[in-house]
């Protein structure tokens, strides 16, 4: 009875088993014809390959691009996008001096408290706030554009998947619709409001091309074309959303070698302790 039971058992799980690798293999071998055929599987695009100098083991931030990319941020991107984690002061971080910070965020009008009659008001910023918020609320943020709300941007890098090239696409993403995608799917259509934009999950988005060529003008002197400027960004949100990593990849370096020392020492002693024993010869 015991067996039958057992033999049931193994044979429901084993065919449990070639059901699944059936299902599996058919969608890999059928993959055009099981997967349903949308404007957004066929035209959405991956990242584009771009570089950046924190990138790789021996990454480092190249804090002049970085500085460039915060004037992005505050001349274009901060009209929409809030950067809620992001504190003044860690300004300091990109190179600037302890006088600089200061100027620099009392360039920012921070919410703050009449002293006299206790009303809400603005004042300049100082080096321990946040950075502000374009819109009061997520309503306000709605009705300004087009009832989408700009996300917060400080953790967008890590948030989508290879976030520093995704962003960089993005913003350097924008194009007529194909009329490829028109043709086979014309119900695909942009819609009144969006924007194409092959990089975007659903290749239609609110945000409005938000670069243009010579938008900002750099103080380095660097060339403010809109791939400039979408590469400058996207490395300066690289950096809000992990100010650490270069610190990160550093210190594996460091625990590597430790490991690699460790290794070595084990094995030293292993060879000391055992040094007495000799090994029994068998007799055959
Ligand atoms: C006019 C307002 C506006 C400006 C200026 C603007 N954005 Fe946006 N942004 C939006 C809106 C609205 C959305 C939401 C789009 C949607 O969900 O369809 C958005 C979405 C995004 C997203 C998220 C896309 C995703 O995967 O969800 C990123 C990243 C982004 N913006 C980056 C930027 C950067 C960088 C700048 C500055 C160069 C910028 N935006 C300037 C309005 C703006």
């Amino acid at each position: 009875m015991i067996r039958l039971i057992g033999i049931l058992v193994g044979l429901a799980f084993t065919f449990t088993v070639v059901w699944a690798f059936g299902w599996g293999a058919a969608a890999v071998i059928g993959q055009g014809y099981l997967v349903e055929e949308t404007a957004e599987h066929e035209f959405h695009e991956h990242p584009k390959d771009v570089n950046f100098a924190h990138d790789g083991a021996f990454g480092k931030w190249d804090l002049q691009q970085l500085q460039r990319g915060y004037q992005v941020y505050k001349e274009t991107c901060s009209a929409c996008h809030s950067l809620d984690y992001v504190a003044l002061r860690d300004l300091a971080q990109l190179g600037y001096s302890e006088a600089e910070v200061k100027a620099e965020a009392a360039n920012w009008t921070v919410p703050g408290i009449d002293p006299n009659t206790g009303e809400a008001t603005t004042r300049p910023g100082t080096p321990t706030d946040y950075f502000p918020s374009p819109y009061p609320n997520d309503i306000a943020a709605a009705a300004a554009n087009n009832n989408a709300i700009p996300p917060d941007l400080s953790l967008m890098a890590k948030a989508r998947h290879d976030g520093s090239a995704y962003i960089y696409s993005l913003l350097t993403g924008y194009q007529e619709q194909p009329a490829e995608l028109l043709r086979r799917f014309p119900d695909a259509e942009t819609g009144v409001g969006l924007y194409y934009n092959p990089y975007f999950p659903n290749l239609n988005l609110a945000m409005p091309p938000p670069l243009s060529d010579g938008q900002v003008t750099y103080a380095d002197g660097t060339q403010a074309s809109v791939d400039q400027m979408a590469k400058d960004v996207a490395a300066f949100l690289t950096w809000t959303a992990e100010p650490t990593l270069v610190k990160r990849k550093q210190t594996g370096w460091a625990v590597l070698g430790f490991l690699i020392f460790a290794t070595v020492l084990a094995w030293l002693a292993k060879k000391q302790v055992w040094a007495p024993i000799t090994p029994v010869r068998r007799k055959d």
